[in-house]
């Protein structure tokens, strides 16, 4: 071999056991049972899924693994994170779960395991009152939107929007709507519907639906055992009235997939 190929052939190898140990590293639902507490991460800043109210983390998606932990039979312990961190920190396994709204897209399905969704939902455009409402509004306009997630992918298939602006929390897009440094923001139907229900004084508009999306908690990719404990108690919640009751707590509604 001669000496400058042998760099890429030990890259190659490191590459090859980090990927295995990758996938043996997720704690098995045997140890997390065992230890007692299923470790969660979630971002914290997308109320009122995941945010804090002063200094306590809660919202919906909060108290949803909450209650799974509890048919589980386990505590959770919560890691709280930027929301571009939590999908790769599985696959370091520096927690078991991801619970922060993430649709399913075989993108990201390509690097870790969905289990099944724990709510239904999708984009939505919001302007100031007057402005944009369809995506063909959207031509020649300035949109803002979260930094990673199904809000930017779909904005950038729009034809004529003038610009993507990209923000590293979805409460930083909104301001610059409301800032107008930006014609439009797109976001979580119920979180958009829930910020003017809070706030009947925004000046914001509810536009166009834009895309459908199914969004499920995340474990490490390969992850089978946690991934089936954590569907056996999400389907007790959801026939049991405790999915129902948390559901209708935060949005007065129930958003589970139909
Ligand atoms: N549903 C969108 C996605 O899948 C946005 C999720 C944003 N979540 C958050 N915790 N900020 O990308």
């Amino acid at each position: 071999m001669s000496l400058h190929r042998l760099p890429r052939f030990a890259v190659a190898l490191a590459a090859l056991w980090l990927g295995l140990i990758g996938t043996v590293q997720a704690r098995p639902i045997e140890a997390i049972q065992k230890s007692g507490t299923l470790i969660v991460a979630t971002e914290g800043q997308f109320a009122p899924f995941n945010f804090f109210q002063g200094k306590t983390l809660t919202g919906f998606e909060v108290e949803l693994a909450e209650a799974l932990g509890q048919r589980m039979g386990m505590k959770v312990e919560w890691k709280t994170i930027g929301f571009d961190a939590l999908l790769t920190g599985l696959q370091a396994d520096r927690w078991d779960m991801v619970i922060a709204s993430h649709g399913i897209t075989d993108e990201r399905a390509k690097a870790v395991t969905f289990a099944d969704p724990h709510y239904c939902s999708g984009g939505v455009i919001v302007a100031k009152s007057g402005g944009a409402k369809t995506a063909t509004d959207l031509a020649g306009k300035v949109v803002a939107v979260q930094t990673g997630t199904t809000y930017l992918d779909n904005v950038k298939k729009l034809a004529g929007v003038k610009d993507v602006k990209n923000f590293p929390a979805d409460n930083n897009a909104r301001a610059a709507l409301q800032s107008g440094r930006v014609d439009a923001w797109v976001t979580d139907k119920f979180l958009a519907k829930a910020a003017l229900l809070a706030e009947p004084k925004s000046g914001l508009q509810i536009g166009e639906f834009l895309f459908v999306e199914r969004i499920a908690p995340a474990v490490a990719k390969g992850n089978a055992g946690l991934a089936k404990a954590v569907n056996q108690a999400m389907a007790k919640l959801m026939a049991d009235g405790g999915y129902a009751a948390l559901s209708g707590k935060w949005f007065k509604e129930d958003i589970r997939c139909k």
